[in-house]
């Protein structure tokens, strides 16, 4: 893993030392679970990537690290094995040295429809939570944020984050490895936070507003991007089971009742600024995620339904402003 002592300092800097000091403590522990057979190959493949400089970097328009020049002499079929050893590569894409590393979701289509709306993220402290392999979080180090945080509990994204940062080497973006829950109450020392694809996915909506409102200092920015149904504001559609073929999908209200829950806590300025229905052409297998995919999870016969009968995936993006 990377070397977390830029971090450090940076929450330090933000006077958060002491998130600093518990993060020092619980790292290391989340990092152990590397031992795992699967880990072991991640690092095994993390070992083997080569030293490359790269000629030229790319945040603004697209995440693309260095040329295919830069290779020199080296194999390139061999060093898109190791970059396969972190397969499913779900968030992306990463022009990669030449190598175009087509991930199952465009992210940065959800990109190009957040970032027209969100205050400037010039010289910002962001919070990405949940954040998947950073990529996000590229784009908003692109867009001049000045410190990206993400924090992504899934070890395999975080793994992906760092073969990109062993690249990048940038002291001023980091994705940890912990869960939302796992943020002290109250930090209120971030001028932005993300969550983007998070909501649902949580038992207890309400709660994670208000774990996201903790975050941000007074006046700052909540951009929040979720599963939606059409509606009103009594709407929340609860599945019964699985959704598009997730099992752990719990909460998607409408764009009424998702107002409603900011406003009840305590945000200010909501908008929804952006409705879009994912398309099979934003997510989908590719040779980077072998997986089944969208086109998997909806009802062949009626692309305007999920697999199980449930109104198809529709996403909407919401900003807010903590008082
Ligand atoms: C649908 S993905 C969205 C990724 C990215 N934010 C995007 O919009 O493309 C949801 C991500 O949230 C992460 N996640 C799940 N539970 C979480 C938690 N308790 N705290 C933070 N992130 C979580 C998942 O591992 C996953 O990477």
């Amino acid at each position: 893993m990377s070397n977390y002592d830029a971090l450090y300092r940076q929450l330090a800097a933000m006077g958060q030392e002491r998130w600093a000091e518990q993060l020092q403590a619980i790292l290391p522990d989340k990092l152990a679970l590397e031992s795992t057979a699967k880990m072991a190959g991640w690092q095994s493949a993390m070992q083997s990537l080569p030293e490359i400089h790269p000629s030229r970097i790319e945040l603004l328009d697209s995440v693309s690290i260095g040329s295919s020049d830069d290779l020199g002499q080296l194999d390139r079929q061999e060093l898109m094995a190791h970059l396969q050893a972190f397969h499913p590569w779900r968030k992306g894409p990463y022009n990669f040295f030449g190598i175009e590393i087509d991930t199952e979701w465009r992210s940065d289509w959800k990109w190009e429809r957040v970032l027209p709306h969100i205050q400037p993220l010039t010289g910002r402290k962001v919070l990405d939570v949940g954040c998947g392999n950073g990529y996000h979080g590229w784009r908003m180090r692109g867009a001049g944020a000045d410190f990206v945080l993400g924090i992504e509990p899934f070890l395999l994204s975080v793994q992906q984050f760092q073969v990109m940062q062993r690249y990048l080497r940038d002291p001023q973006h980091h994705v940890i490895p912990i869960g939302i829950e796992e943020v002290p109450p109250n930090l209120a020392c971030f001028d932005s936070v993300f969550s983007m694809g998070v909501l649902y996915h949580r038992r207890s909506p309400l709660d994670h507003l208000f774990e996201l409102k903790g975050c941000l200092r007074p006046g700052g920015e909540l951009i929040l991007e979720t599963l939606i149904v059409e509606g009103d504001r009594e709407t929340i559609f609860m599945p019964p089971g699985r959704y598009a073929k997730m099992r752990n999908v719990w909460f998607i209200p409408s764009i009424a009742a998702m107002t409603l829950w900011l406003e009840r806590c305590g945000f200010t300025g909501i908008a929804c600024v952006d409705t879009n229905r994912t398309s099979r052409e934003e997510q989908r297998s590719t040779e980077w995620m072998r997986f089944e995919s969208l086109a998997d999870f909806l009802d062949p016969d009626d692309a305007q339904k999920t697999i199980e009968g449930h109104p198809a995936p529709l996403r909407a993006i919401f900003t807010a402003t903590k008082p």
